[in-house]
């Protein structure tokens, strides 16, 4: 019995669960190092116009480390997150350590994981994030993309499932 009890700390899952009857929106979720929430999602704004998208961008991903899940989002929701998203991350906002901010629509989200670096997104970064993972996890596949140097993540997701 101990043994067992032993065995399943490690095994805890990390991260958080963004809930499925969260309405479509753009949250932030305070979280901690491993990505566990300390708190519940926050409604932060309505989901933003689609904006024309800044010029000015980041450099590629450096050094990016592609993950997938054996799962499947919708197709149809997911693309109105990523667009939502991206809008959202060329408004410039920088967000703190320790901070996930998920946009949510339907049945998906976008979102960004923020670890020990405080951080903006740009659509260019989510938008390489987005063909790594159709790449490496296909089209309607699950996945995230790491960056240790920034010490954040860009990923797409179902609702209910944990991220970060
Ligand atoms: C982030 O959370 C960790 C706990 O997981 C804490 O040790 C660290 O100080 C926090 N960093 C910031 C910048 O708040």
């Amino acid at each position: 019995m101990r043994l067992i009890a032993l065995l399943a700390a490690p095994l805890a899952v990390q991260g958080f669960i963004f809930p499925a009857d969260r309405p479509d929106g753009v949250y932030t979720v305070a979280i901690d190092d491993d990505g566990n929430a300390l708190g519940e999602p926050r409604l932060v704004s309505a989901l933003p116009d689609t904006a024309k998208l800044s010029r000015r961008q980041a450099p590629a991903l450096p050094n990016p480390q592609t993950s997938c899940h054996n799962r499947a989002l919708v197709v149809s929701d997911w693309n109105v997150a990523l667009s939502a998203f991206n809008s959202l991350c060329d408004k410039g906002e920088h967000y703190p350590a320790n901070t996930s901010v998920v946009v949510s629509v339907g049945s998906t989200i976008a979102y960004l994981c923020n670890y020990q670096n405080s951080n903006r997104c740009w659509s260019s970064e989510s938008n390489e994030a987005n063909q790594r993972i159709n790449r490496q996890c296909g089209n309607s596949g699950i996945g995230w993309v790491y960056v240790d140097q920034y010490k954040k993540s860009y990923g797409r997701e179902n609702k209910d499932v944990s991220i970060c």
